[in-house]
């Protein structure tokens, strides 16, 4: 059998796309790799064994990270880092410094991952610039009209039709909504329809995903910067002054930065925010739509969303339900896919045979409506059949037990899910509907308890 070792390791780090560098306990450069090298502008071989503050004359011990983790053992991940190669290069980084142990736990060297954004920040800063080119350009924003309304959300799902109402009146006033869902299940439709059927949709519509960009970056692009506030910045406006007047549709908001999703809660609190580097305040005239693709309180309790925003963002909570538990979505989606598709196509299929439906509808969609869309595209672009039939079924639905729905229920989570259901309910009985006194039975914070009893309440 084919062994890794050390020098395949060192040929794989050699091809990927960050930088790596080691560095031993005496500060010493011991390895680095091709795109660490092109990126700091040094030559491997007469960099091995110097010290890194020599390689970096502005690195000294109270700035260098690697130096740090030395000292520390700690490891340092995702730092911002900017700085001037010896070559005079501008130079955006992403730094995660770890330390390497032996195996009796001592310290024998510190690995620095560096990745390279300085382009990527140059790319997210036009495309701010173009939206507002693109916006700015004409009074009713034609161009990035969002392309969903009400009437476009298929579904007879007695919980999704009453999520629906519920939208629908939100959509009215401007409060700020935290929409929930797994993924595929419609959250940006939903936003997209609600922005449009609210008094902002002659404004723009923007969303921003908050898990594609650093920190830094992020928070330039939301709130904008100002000339030299920060290196090499210019004055631009972010998304808040952009989407002036109309939505923001921030979208996995549990992958801000926590640091920034503080600046986003005092800009819903106060209405008020800052550019980057600038003392005045400006207005802020958006409406937040949030959304999450996980269980709000697990992300609070993975600190992965602050709290506090949560109890903000919450005053309206949409929760989308996944498509294995939509009554009767699964035949009528198919139905409105095979129309679509058929127009795409070219085709004409006139519906699905009662076995194909029942698979589709035995099937636990972890995609949701995303997947089953794509199923009967690739079913449409491919079949010439009147009828798709159980032979038109792509093999991983048929031939996958463990994906139907019913064992959906081997499936810890769901059971667990079940097992807490009952535990609610039998607590809530024996406290007779104390929700206080409740939780404290079941060992949970009461806020904790107050959400599960209403997403329990959602779902019934
Ligand atoms: N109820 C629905 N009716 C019609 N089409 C739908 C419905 N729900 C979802 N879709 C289709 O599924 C696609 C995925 O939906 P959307 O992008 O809103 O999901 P999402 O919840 O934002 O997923 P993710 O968390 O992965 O971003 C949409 O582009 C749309 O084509
Ligand atoms: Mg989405």
């Amino acid at each position: 059998m084919y062994r890794f070792n050390h020098e395949a390791f060192q040929k794989i780090i050699q091809h990927v796309s960050d930088g790596v560098q080691v560095v031993n306990l005496w500060g010493q450069l011991i390895f680095c790799n091709r795109q660490s090298a092109i990126l700091d502008d040094i030559n491997i071989e007469e960099s091995l064994g110097r010290h890194i503050t020599e390689l970096y004359p502005s690195l000294d011990d109270t700035n260098s990270t690697i130096l740090r983790v030395l000292e520390t053992g700690e490891p340092i991940l995702n730092l911002d880092q900017k700085y001037t190669t010896y070559l005079g290069n501008e130079i955006h980084t992403v730094n995660s410094t770890i330390p390497l142990f032996d195996e009796r736990g001592k310290l024998m060297a510190v690995a620095e991952i560096s990745r390279n954004i300085t382009e990527v920040k140059k790319l997210s800063e036009q495309v701010v610039d173009l939206q507002k080119v693109v916006l700015g350009a004409t009074d009713h924003f034609v161009a990035d009209k969002p392309l969903f309304n009400f009437e476009d959300i298929i579904t007879r799902d007695p919980a999704t039709l009453e999520t629906l109402s519920k939208a629908m009146k939100a959509a009215q006033n401007d409060a700020s909504i935290l929409i929930t869902g797994d993924t595929g299940t419609g959250k940006e439709l939903l936003v997209q329809a609600i922005h449009n059927s609210s008094p902002r949709r002659d404004h723009p519509f923007i969303p921003q995903n908050c898990a594609a960009l650093p920190e830094s970056l992020l928070e330039g692009i939301l709130f904008g910067t100002l000339k030299g506030g920060f290196t090499g910045s210019t004055n631009r406006p972010g998304i808040f002054e952009i989407a002036g007047g109309g939505t923001l549709f921030l979208d996995e908001i549990n992958s801000m930065p926590i640091a920034l999703q503080t600046k986003i809660l005092r800009v819903i609190q106060d209405g008020r925010f800052r550019r980057i580097g600038d003392t005045r305040t400006r207005e802020a005239n958006v409406r937040i739509v949030a959304a999450i693709n996980k269980d709000p309180q697990e992300a609070i309790e993975a600190g992965e969303l602050r709290r506090d925003l949560y109890y903000r963002l919450n005053t309206i909570t949409l929760n989308l339900n996944p498509l294995r538990e939509r009554q009767g979505d699964v035949a009528l989606l198919s139905g409105y896919f095979i129309k679509k598709f058929n127009a795409k196509y070219y085709r004409n299929v006139q519906g699905i045979s009662p076995e194909a439906l029942k698979v589709l509808e035995d099937f636990s969609w972890p995609g949701n409506v995303r997947e089953l869309e794509h199923v009967i595209e690739g079913i449409m672009s491919l079949t010439e059949a009147a009828r798709i039939e159980l032979s038109d079924l792509p093999r991983q639905l048929v031939n996958a037990p463990w994906r139907q729905k019913h064992c959906h229920q081997l499936n810890l989570r769901a059971h667990v899910e079940e097992l807490e259901k009952s535990l609610i309910k039998e607590a809530m009985r024996l406290a007779a509907g104390n929700i206080s006194k409740a939780a404290q039975m079941l060992d949970i914070p009461r806020q904790t308890l107050q959400y599960k009893l209403r997403k329990l309440n959602a779902d019934n």
